[in-house]
């Protein structure tokens, strides 16, 4: 049925017009998902062959140290231009000693990456949470994390790290100073190209929940309140962001990604510094979730949510979807 010329409207603008055809929406997109922005995390254990699924994160699973070097080059030949290195120490101390252990699963994970791929850009998570028995981030007196001791012993992690070869420390324990200690440390044994990615705004979140199944790193009392950021908070993360940077971060990072979107923004304009972000493990087992009862579009849902944490402002996205992106990605 012919439209009647009595129902048309004079408009000059019509936006529509901009999103009528697939090419002519590609034309005006203003944000781009590409591969080379994704970081891949991985949970590295002690053995050989092992693959180890985690319940609470379908598709991510603990990989021994042989077979996380085969996930980094699979990872690489998706497209996806590096990893972030989390460690299950085959026991846990107090003091989290075997973090810096040279034998540990991080620093092999990292030679053998390294050697078989070193075009793959390896970044390691500094913290001692999956190291130690109580499943604090640092050292204890009483139930209180006493910050500068933790501080000494992450240096000490750091340096176990820059020595088998990581393109870059990312601290995520959110002891004040630690960057400062970091940095100096590593200039000082001749580190100063391997950079640090500081977990800058690292949020106090109920999403890290499965991370915490993975990695094996749930307090054993308490919770991390004393040191990681306040939800309600947005000023507080400008200026830890601004410390950090003060103190030599390279890259600073918000975590997470969704419910800090507008962190994220914050800090990219006002900073002007590459930025990461964290999709981190609740987010992703929330997908996760939903698409396995058929209640969401999964490949949509996934693209839609890591195209808004680039709009956001993010440069890098630390996401256990790297691969699967990319993969997509590459098929368009
Ligand atoms: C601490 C650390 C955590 C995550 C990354 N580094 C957990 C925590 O702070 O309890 C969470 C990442 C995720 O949930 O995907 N080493």
């Amino acid at each position: 049925m012919a439209v009647k010329t009595a129902t048309r409207l004079t408009l000059a603008r019509r936006p529509r017009r901009l999103r009528r055809t697939g090419a002519i929406r590609s034309l005006v997109r203003e944000t781009h998902l590409r591969p080379d922005c994704f970081i891949y995390p991985l949970f590295v254990c002690d053995g050989r062959g092992v693959r180890r699924d985690i319940q609470s994160m379908p598709g991510v699973q603990q990989l021994s140290v042989d077979e996380a070097v085969k996930e980094a080059v699979a990872a690489h030949t998706d497209g996806v231009p590096g990893v972030l290195l989390f460690g299950l120490p085959p026991s846990k101390d107090a003091a989290g000693t075997l973090a810096s252990d040279p034998e540990g699963p991080v620093q092999s994970a990292v030679r053998g990456i390294k050697q078989e791929a070193p075009d793959v850009i390896v970044i390691t998570d500094v913290c001692l949470c999956e190291y130690t028995s109580h499943g604090h981030c640092g050292i204890l007196d009483g139930e209180e994390i006493v910050n500068d001791a933790t501080v000494a012993q992450l240096v000490q992690v750091a340096l176990s790290h820059a020595l088998a070869g990581a393109d870059f420390v990312a601290p995520s324990d959110m002891m004040d100073g630690r960057v400062a200690a970091i940095r100096q440390a590593l200039d000082e044994r001749g580190f100063e190209r391997v950079g640090i990615m500081s977990y800058a705004a690292k949020y106090c979140s109920a999403f890290y929940g499965p991370f915490r199944e993975a990695a094996d790193s749930a307090p054993q009392f308490g919770d991390r309140r004393s040191h990681q950021m306040d939800p309600a908070n947005v000023d507080e993360a400008l200026r830890e962001v601004e410390l950090d940077l003060a103190e030599g971060a390279d890259i600073v990072m918000v975590k997470p990604a969704l419910t800090y979107l507008d962190v994220i923004a914050k800090v990219k304009q006002r900073f002007h510094q590459p930025t990461a972000a964290y999709h981190v493990s609740g987010e992703y087992a929330m997908l996760k979730a939903a698409a396995a009862n058929g209640w969401i579009d999964e490949r949509r849902a996934m693209m839609e949510t890591l195209t808004a944490i680039r709009r956001a402002g993010a440069d890098i996205i630390i996401t256990y979807y790297a691969r699967e992106a990319a993969r997509l990605l590459a098929s368009r």
